[in-house]
């Protein structure tokens, strides 16, 4: 199979992250079925989609939305949904009875050579697809939230999955604009998660010391490396930081004070941060401008639309 082939995809559970992949897949011309276990999963959603797609009308991110609309369909029969699908996406709940589950269903009624492409965040795509029929097929394909925005996905391979296959996954994901990296082995968290939370964590470790406010930590990763970081990622960083290049950098950091000795190092995040963190973050939101919001949900929307802007400027809107 092609990528060319690709026409029809099936979503498996059509929550945050299935409702996200559906409208992103249909956005870029696919026809996609979302299957959920009854009714009342379908109606939410259905709202789900519909809130993704007013956002992104609003922000002149679709044209015809109802277009894009037309592309879904939802369905309570597994059969119905990956039978004549090439590529399926399955977003159904984090638990590895369940993800097993779902997959011996995909299995019994999708095409054999179908991308099976499962959005776990945590469970390895081994263990999800040890008991497969057709393990060569089936890949992890983890989106960053929303995937309809956010462009990077990590594809892991289970031990049985072809190179062939992770390589039309990659294509697949990269035709609708994503950025897909491939782990070259197994890895808790995969990439991303690792990244994020080591640097949570030493902002977490300068609060508690008694260096900074919340609000003064969240303030110097934005406008500091954070602002840096959506253009260019830390090497290329370190790579323009120095006559010399990164190798000057290293050579520099290495030669000096050693700060990683000062890093945090602890292996469990302390209890006391969420109390601490959330009195201070609830403080933050009142004093948000009108613009920006004072509530999760306004927050969220402003927060998306930045997202939108940054995005243009990478040329993926
Ligand atoms: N939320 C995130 O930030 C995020 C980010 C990346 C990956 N993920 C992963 O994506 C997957 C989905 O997460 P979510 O946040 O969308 O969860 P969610 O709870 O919002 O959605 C789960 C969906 O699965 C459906 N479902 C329930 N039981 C099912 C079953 N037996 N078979 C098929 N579908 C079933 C639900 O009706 C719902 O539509 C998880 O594996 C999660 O770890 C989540």
């Amino acid at each position: 199979m092609n990528v060319s082939d690709i026409k029809n995809v099936a979503g498996i559970g059509g929550g945050v992250i299935g409702g996200s992949w559906a409208v992103l897949f249909a956005m870029k011309g696919l026809k996609v079925k979302l299957y959920d276990i009854n009714d009342d999963c379908i109606a939410n959603d259905k709202k789900t989609i519909e809130g993704n797609l007013d956002f992104l009308a609003a922000n002149g991110a679709i044209k015809d939305r109802a277009s894009v609309e037309a592309n879904i369909s939802f369905t309570t029969s597994m059969e119905e949904a990956v039978k004549d699908a090439q590529f399926i996406q399955e977003s159904g709940p984090e638990r590895i009875n369940i993800k097993q589950d779902m997959l011996a269903q995909i299995e019994a009624a999708a095409p054999a050579d179908a991308i099976i492409a499962s959005s776990a965040s945590g469970l390895p795509i081994g263990q999800i697809a040890e008991n497969a029929t057709h393990p060569e097929r089936i890949i992890g394909g983890h989106p960053y939230n929303p995937p309809h925005l956010i462009p990077l996905v990590e594809l892991t391979k289970n031990p049985n999955t072809t190179e062939e296959n992770v390589q039309l996954a990659k294509e697949f994901y990269e035709s609708l604009g994503k950025e897909a990296i491939i782990l070259r082995k197994d890895c808790p968290g995969y990439i991303c998660n690792r990244l994020q939370l080591a640097v949570f964590r030493e902002m977490i470790d300068l609060v508690e010391r008694g260096v900074c406010s919340v609000e003064d930590a969240d303030k110097a990763l934005t406008f500091g490396p954070g602002i840096r970081w959506a253009i260019f990622g830390h090497n290329m960083i370190m790579q323009l930081g120095n006559k010399d290049g990164i190798s000057g950098m290293i050579d520099m950091l290495g030669g000096g004070f050693n700060l990683c000795a000062d890093i945090a190092a602890w292996d469990t995040i302390p209890a006391d941060y969420g109390k601490l963190a959330q009195e201070q973050v609830d403080e933050m939101m009142k004093n948000y401008s009108d613009e920006i919001g004072h509530d999760n949900a306004a927050i969220a929307q402003y927060r998306d639309k930045m997202l939108i802007d940054i995005l243009k400027l990478h040329g993926k809107f």
